[in-house]
């Protein structure tokens, strides 16, 4: 295995520690992100080591404590709010719980005194700040080499040694010099930039290849990106030896099922394609309630998988398509939590089968850049998140091979239409829910009741939070009129304006 150098960042539980790694690895420099009292002291690959920000205060009893001396003067360091702070006043600074938590804007008063930190910044430039507490006194040895408005210390750093702190955030894009600043540490920890789609494909499948060596794995596509760019590489690094299984639970898209396995064949992948729509709707037949739903799409998915599964002999290895966020170790305030991390079903457990996850450190736009190197088509690369159990939970109530249908012809004309105006880029996943509701409407002379539709589509960056996208009326005025017109059984169309939180982005 290639032992690739790295930047630690340790968590303190920000909501915004995802993004320190996100802005470093724009920068092409590999890191990783482990909890605040985890730091890996024997690794020989740390090459720097940054300390997030916190919900928590450093002056609080509860606050997360951490003996610097292992990392202080042994390895280049950034403390980024709370973490500056923890700097500070382990060294016998001063915080001081702020009357009012300072958010937003700031404007940098970078010091006339040079320091690499800051070299490039503009004087003035704007800084993203979030913070409660401010530093009022700093430790001897501390220089300011920034300040703002309403913060003497807004960036310091101790005299010979190198370690800096920053109060603000200049991993949130409104800090305009972000990336400068980010990308000066880099240079000041003599950090590789070598983290690219190309490097991770070449390394990854080299790895692979010695790895599985001459080993059968078996991977479930779901149509999806992560799963499709999992098995792309997979094949390019032992071929014949992957066997990929696509299950149509008759809960698909539109024409889903034999577009994705052309392509996936196009590809030049080892598929089979097990058209299962019938068990799952017999096992569905008048099941209303979403989580019993849920239940029997997994289960049945598990049963299909194994049942093909066990026909191929010798398979070692189940892949598959986890990414980074899956598997990051998170904070809860209320004590360590860590992610569950999802196997299909404990299938690896019961059918005796190691996991190979070769995706497991990337993030979901890193997976998309990788599938565009793998030369992937964006078809498949740029695709919407789809949830596991389809359309079952897009049909609100019972789910029957009609209401499907009628579903799968609504969404179609949303998502065709989407793609026609040059939307469908712009929003993080749209579809259309069936209601369970008929409605009164008029057409010709004639009076009907039938099915309402409404459509959803959302932007957001990981699904935690999303916003309802603001798509032109024009836009939606002829999607419904198409969907009304073309599609038997519908007479009414509404669109979903809500914003998640408080609402989700699924119905169900
Ligand atoms: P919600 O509805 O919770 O959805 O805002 C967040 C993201 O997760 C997807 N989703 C699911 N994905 N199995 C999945 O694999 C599920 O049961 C499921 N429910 C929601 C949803 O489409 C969105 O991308």
């Amino acid at each position: 295995m290639c032992m690739l150098e790295k930047i630690i960042i340790l968590d303190f539980g920000s909501q915004t520690t995802q993004l320190i790694a996100r802005r470093l690895r724009e920068l092409n420099v590999y890191c990783e992100i482990v909890p605040y009292n985890k730091f890996p002291a024997d690794d020989k690959s740390v090459t720097g080591v940054i300390l997030s920000g916190s919900p928590l205060s450093t002056c609080d009893k509860e606050a997360f404590k951490l003996d610097l001396s292992p990392i202080r003067k042994k390895f280049p360091l950034l403390g980024i709010c709370y973490g500056a702070q923890l700097i500070a006043s382990e060294a016998g600074g001063h915080v001081e719980k702020g009357d009012s938590r300072e958010y937003g804007r700031a404007k940098l008063h970078v010091s006339t005194k040079k320091d690499i930190l800051m070299s490039g910044v503009k004087n003035g430039a704007q800084v993203w700040m979030s913070h409660g507490d401010t530093i009022t006194v700093l430790p001897q040895k501390f220089t300011v080499i920034a300040g703002t408005d309403d913060v003497f210390a807004a960036a310091f750093h101790i005299d010979n040694e190198p370690t800096w702190g920053v109060q603000f955030h200049p991993e949130v894009y409104h800090t305009e010099p972000g990336t400068i600043i980010l990308n000066n540490f880099l240079t000041i920890c003599n950090a590789k930039r070598n983290w690219t789609p190309a490097s991770f494909v070449e390394t990854t499948v080299n790895n692979l290849k010695t790895s599985l060596n001459d080993d059968k794995v078996i991977l479930a596509l779901s149509g999806g990106v992560d799963s499709s760019v999992c098995a792309v590489l997979l094949n390019k690094a032992i071929g014949k030896n992957l066997t990929c299984i696509f299950v149509d639970n008759g809960l698909l898209r539109k024409n889903e099922f034999e577009t994705v396995l052309s392509d996936y064949k196009h590809i030049g992948l080892n598929v089979v394609g097990i058209d299962a729509s019938d068990d799952f709707y017999n096992e569905l037949a008048n099941i209303k309630d979403p989580e019993q739903k849920r239940k029997i799409i997994g289960k049945g998915f598990i049963d299909v998988f194994e049942r093909e599964a066990r026909r191929i002999t010798g398979v070692k290895w189940l892949a598959q398509g986890t990414i980074y966020p899956d598997i990051i170790e998170s904070l809860s305030i209320t004590g360590m939590t860590i992610k569950s991390h999802h196997n299909v079903g404990g299938l690896p457990d019961k059918m005796n089968l190691q996991l190979v996850e070769p995706l497991k450190l990337l993030f979901k736009d890193e997976v998309r850049r990788v599938g565009r190197e793998l030369g992937m088509k964006d078809v498949l690369v740029k695709r919407h998140p789809f949830p596991g159990p389809g359309l079952g939970v897009r049909i609100l109530g019972d789910v029957t091979r009609e209401k499907v249908k009628i579903l799968q012809e609504a969404d179609h004309i949303f998502i065709q239409s989407l793609r026609e105006k040059n939307l469908y880029d712009t929003v993080w996943q749209a579809g259309a829910v069936l209601l369970p509701i008929n409605s009164v409407g008029v057409m010709g002379d004639e009076r009907t009741y039938e099915n309402v539709i409404a459509l959803r589509a959302v932007t957001s960056t990981d699904a935690m939070t999303a916003d309802w996208a603001h798509l032109p009326y024009d836009f939606l005025a002829s999607v419904s009129n198409e969907i009304i017109n073309h599609v038997r059984g519908v007479n009414r169309v509404v669109y979903d304006i809500s914003s998640k939180p408080p609402s989700t982005i699924e119905w169900e």
